[in-house]
């Protein structure tokens, strides 16, 4: 997706008006519209010249995460569903993001028809600077800012290393670390404009502290992205921005959308194990030391408590994992 010169010029002045507004009206958790910018001809500026969008109050609303603008990467699947679900049900406005494609379209149609005005869709490759610098130009123009990115996207393979081809590994090279890094460059610089603060979270997995034989290009791959995560936390602070890592475990579904992951991997996992669907599940259940399966819901509750800032923490990891003695972080 090309980035236009104007969208941009009208991106960054939406970034740094919002960031200008939360500092004169002490209110930083305010999303609005480009109607707005018309308001500004050199007035005093009051919180009640704007047209403030909150979303229309629901019971299971959040107050920390109302009205925050957020962004999820490669969101059209398993474990991108039970975070977008999370996010929008506890009231902020989502921006899907992946890569464009019937999948893509038809699952912001089942997220549009939840909420029509909190939801978009943007088609946008991470491993793409320009889509992604225009994705999060989209956002800023749409809704004045982004609040909370979630770094999603990732792909996987299986293979023992004597078999695997360069061209396999640096096709995962690619989407989970060029792509990690592309997002939290872009993440980065629009944060700074933005000037209040944020929230960054990288779905990591349980492989970077644990990781298995014949995994070795995801393992690796995702290691480095948990990696440059850390840095950014590092980096950010300054910034007031929160960097932190969600270690999940098998998660085979997200509503009623499968794991892409798994119907790369899965197959291979089965014949080597003699198992079937069905069986694999429940071996990665009985693998764990609570016997529990993991869910995409339980992903997006890590996501949501990072988010609502419930503890002092950045460059953090919190497995989720029903408890894997070998992938304790250390
Ligand atoms: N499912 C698991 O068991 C598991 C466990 C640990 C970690 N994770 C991590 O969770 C994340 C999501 O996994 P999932 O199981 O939901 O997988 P999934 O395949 O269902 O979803 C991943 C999404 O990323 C998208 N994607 C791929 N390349 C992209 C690109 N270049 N740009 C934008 N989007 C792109 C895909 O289209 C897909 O919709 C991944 O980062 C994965 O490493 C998954």
């Amino acid at each position: 997706m090309a980035k236009s010169p104007q969208l941009e010029e009208i991106a960054r002045f939406a970034t740094a008006l919002r960031g200008e507004l939360a500092t004169r009206t002490g209110n930083d958790d305010f999303p609005f519209q480009p109607p707005i910018l018309k308001f500004i001809s050199g007035k005093k500026i009051s919180r009640d010249a704007f047209q403030i969008v909150k979303p229309k109050s629901k019971s299971n609303f959040d107050s920390r995460l109302v009205g925050r603008v957020a962004i999820v990467t490669g969101a059209a699947g398993a474990i991108g569903y039970g975070i977008c679900k999370g996010l929008l049900e506890r009231g902020c406005y989502v921006a899907i993001t992946d890569l464009p494609g019937e999948k893509f379209e038809k699952f912001v149609v089942e997220f549009q028809k939840l909420d029509s005005e909190r939801v978009i869709g943007i088609p946008m490759d991470v491993t793409d600077t320009k889509s992604v610098a225009s994705a999060f130009a989209k956002i800023s123009t749409t809704w004045g800012g982004v609040d909370i990115v979630v770094l999603n996207a990732g792909i996987a393979t299986t293979g023992a290393l004597s078999e695997l081809d360069l061209a396999t590994f640096q096709k995962l090279e690619r989407v989970n670390v060029e792509g990690t890094l592309l997002v939290l460059a872009e993440a980065g610089r629009h944060f700074a404009r933005q000037k209040i603060g944020g929230d960054v979270i990288l779905i990591s997995t349980k492989n970077v502290f644990a990781p298995g034989a014949g995994f070795g290009a995801y393992s690796a791959t995702k290691a480095a992205a948990h990696q440059l995560a850390r840095i950014a936390s590092l980096e950010f602070a300054p910034l007031g921005v929160r960097v932190n890592m969600v270690a999940p475990d098998a998660v085979f579904s997200g509503g009623s959308h499968k794991s892409g992951l798994w119907a790369e991997v899965g197959p291979g996992r089965m014949k080597a194990r003699g198992l079937d669907e069905k069986g694999l599940e429940e071996f990665y259940r009985n693998r764990n030391l609570l016997k529990m399966k993991v869910t995409a819901e339980h992903v997006a509750n890590a996501v949501l408590f990072f988010a609502t800032r419930q503890t002092p923490t950045t460059g953090a990891c919190i497995p989720v994992d029903g408890g894997l003695p070998d992938a304790t972080p250390r």
